[in-house]
């Protein structure tokens, strides 16, 4: 196991083709708060005392642009350059204008095996003089030391991904969940973490029209998921998956849609990781109940509303 190792997954940058849709979205729905934009038109998202967790591109791919994994100091983030490029990974170290751009003191720039680009980074902006607000009546997210929240993310090869992950910025292994996909065969889904939360990012391979699946954001207060949810059924804004409790974190979540087409996993409650006790495990099912698809209006209710 690396001893110098990514310590949480600290900022997401999202190529967004309607910024002002996702601006609504994000303050409306989510109650992140809006941190400005750079000349480019980037749209900064804060969740709380870092400068940001989501830089939202202009561009017209609606995917994921890039990922940035926290870690310690100057010389973890060598140590993690160097055991990459020991392993063959090509490793490009950010400018200063590149780092201030990104709101951090240094970085360095990668590609994983699928070529989601891929940022390691030290020294993020914080602004404690700066509390975070949400635009909405919500008791904030769990974050700090546990990162922005978490991502699932489909790959082109499972196997080099699991050993760029692992190996290479130093995630570790929390379970697997292995889900049957029809005619394809079953998946093999693989949840890793770089610190106490659960996962930070999930790996597999399997199809999909975007890179990023969902992006998970956990709430302080279970209340804020009920509210959420009626504000979602509100504003019609879609429910991909209803009310639900996953196997392997506990996670109380539910899954809407973005204006992007890929989810965000509204969640609460999820279970930590202490790597002196946890041990691998594998699951069979995403969920210990719902989770549910959207159904149809059965018909009854279709009578009875005409
Ligand atoms: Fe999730």
């Amino acid at each position: 196991m690396p001893t110098n190792r990514v310590s949480q997954l600290g900022y997401l940058g999202i190529d967004v083709r309607d910024v002002p849709a996702w601006q609504r979205f994000a303050a409306n729905v989510l109650g992140l708060q809006s941190k400005g934009t750079d000349p480019d038109g980037t749209l900064f998202l804060r969740m709380d005392e870092n400068h940001h967790r989501f830089a939202l591109h202009p561009g017209g791919r609606d995917d994921l642009a890039y990922v940035g994994w926290e870690t310690k100091d100057a010389d973890s983030l060598r140590a993690i350059a160097e055991r990459l490029e020991s392993q063959g990974v090509a490793i490009t170290w950010g400018t200063t204008a590149e780092a201030q751009v990104r709101r951090v003191v240094g970085l360095i720039r990668l590609q994983d095996p699928s070529g989601i680009a891929t940022e390691v980074y030290f020294g993020p902006l914080v602004e404690f003089e700066r509390p975070f607000h949400s635009p909405r009546a919500i008791g904030g997210f769990e974050t700090g030391d546990l990162g922005l929240g978490h991502i699932v993310v489909s790959v082109d090869d499972y196997e080099a991904s699991l050993r760029f992950y692992c190996d290479g910025l130093g995630l570790k292994l929390s379970d697997f969940i292995e889900i049957e996909m029809g005619s394809a065969g079953n998946t093999m889904i693989a949840f890793l973490h770089c610190g106490p939360r659960h996962h930070s990012i999930a790996i597999g391979q399997f199809r999909a029209p975007k890179r990023l699946h969902h992006v998970m954001l956990q709430l302080r207060d279970m209340d804020d998921i009920g509210t959420t949810h009626d504000l979602c059924q509100d504003q019609l804004v879609p429910i991909t998956s209803s009310l639900g409790r996953h196997t392997n974190d506990h996670m109380v979540s539910f899954y809407m849609q973005t204006p992007s087409g890929f989810q965000v996993e509204y969640g609460f409650g999820g279970r930590l990781i202490d790597d002196a006790v946890w041990a691998v495990q594998l699951h069979h099912a995403p969920s210990i109940w719902g989770h549910r698809a959207p159904r149809a209006t059965p018909l009854a209710e279709q009578i009875d509303t005409v």
